[in-house]
Formats: C-alpha cells, structure tokens, sequence
C-alpha cells in the first residue's frame, strides 16, 4: 500500500529543502498563508481571485516553503510569450515572477532562493528560456537578492507601483 494512503492524509510531495525548510508545489488550502504572508511582507496586494487563478493557470511555478507544516514564504509566477527582456530582438517564452515573500523570522536562510531556482526549472520545463520580474528600485535586498542569482537590469517602468515608485525590470537567461 502507498506510504501516502497509510495515514488518510495525502503525503504533500517535497521537491527541494533548505534546512529544515521543505518546498513544495503550493495547494488551494494554502491560499490564505500566502495571501496572510503577502499583506505582511509587501505593498503590492492581489485580490484572492488572482492568486487562484495563477494557481490555476500556472500550478508548476507556484511553490511554498515550510517548516514543519507552517507555510512561511511563497513564490508565484506565469509563463508567458511575449518580447525578450534579454535578446535585443524577437519572441521568447518568459518565465515572469510576479511575487516572492519570506516572512521577516525566516529570512538569510537561503528560502528565497531555493523557491526562485526550482520555480525556474519548472519555467524550463515549460520551455521558457529566461525568467524576468519587476522589483522597487529601493527594494535592494531584493536586488541584491536577485543579481545574487545572475539578473539584470534590462529595464525601469517610471510610476509602476501605485504610489509612484519606479520598478526595475530585472531579468535571466534560463541555461538548460
Ligand atoms: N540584506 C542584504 N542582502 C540580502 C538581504 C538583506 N536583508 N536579503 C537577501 N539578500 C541577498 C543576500 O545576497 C543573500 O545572500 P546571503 O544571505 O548569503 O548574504 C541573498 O539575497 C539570498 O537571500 P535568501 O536568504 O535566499 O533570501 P530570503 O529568503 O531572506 O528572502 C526576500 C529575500 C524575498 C527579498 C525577503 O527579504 C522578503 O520577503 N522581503 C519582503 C518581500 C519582497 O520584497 N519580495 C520581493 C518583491 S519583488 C517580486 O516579488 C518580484
Ligand atoms: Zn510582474
């Protein structure tokens, strides 16, 4: 008999640790830790329509770490096809991390950065070739965090954010 069956509870599949933080593939019922975690880490809120439609949408790249069963970060992203943010010309498949979050008591551990690298093997297996996001220009941990993982600057949106910051647009070539 299946080790999942034993004890009524499906056995949620861990596909990557750090510490003693595990990832896996976010689920409905998480819903509400990621949307409690978002109100807390940043400005930028999404009605709970839009995140279950990217979980809908984009199941594969929308991933959630935790220790011993509490949810304490997230990363939720698209695929799309649209204009290169790393070539100067043509069309490519883009992965697009549209929000990561840790929550403040669990960060420097490496938590983010595990949800970035295996949400882009999956934008991989989705055929994308680079992945790109937007971020505050004054958000330099995250910056910081994201050149950490070989992005750039390849662009800045004046008056993004609602209250009239700037956004970088920072994007990466995706190896296979
Ligand atoms: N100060 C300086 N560098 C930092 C910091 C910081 N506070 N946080 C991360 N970094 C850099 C460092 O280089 C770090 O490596 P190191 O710890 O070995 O020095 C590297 O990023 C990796 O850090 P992680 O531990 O993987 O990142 P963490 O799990 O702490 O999460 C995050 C980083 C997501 C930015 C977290 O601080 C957070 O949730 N902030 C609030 C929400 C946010 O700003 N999200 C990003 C918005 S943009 C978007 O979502 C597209
Ligand atoms: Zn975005």
């Amino acid at each position: 008999m299946p080790a999942s069956l034993g004890g009524g509870r499906l056995q949620k599949f861990v596909i990557g640790r750090v510490g003693d933080y595990e990832i896996r593939k976010c689920e409905r019922e998480d819903l509400p830790t990621v949307i409690d975690i978002n109100t807390r880490t940043l400005p930028e809120h999404y009605s709970d329509f839009f995140y279950q439609e990217i979980l809908a949408e984009f199941p594969e790249t929308f991933l959630v770490a935790e220790q011993a069963g509490t949810v304490v970060g997230y990363i939720m992203c698209r695929v799309e096809y649209g204009f290169s943010q790393v070539k100067r010309l043509g069309l490519a498949r883009k992965g697009h991390i549209v929000s990561v979050a840790v929550l403040e008591e669990h960060r420097r551990k490496g938590i983010a950065t595990k949800l970035i690298q295996l949400a882009q093997e999956e934008m991989r297996k989705k055929a994308a070739n680079e992945s790109y996001l937007e971020v505050r220009v004054s958000n330099t941990n995250a910056v910081q965090l994201y050149e950490e993982l070989g992005y750039k600057v390849t662009g800045r949106l004046e008056a993004y954010y609602r209250d009239g910051e700037p956004a970088y647009v920072m994007a990466a070539h995706l190896s296979s």
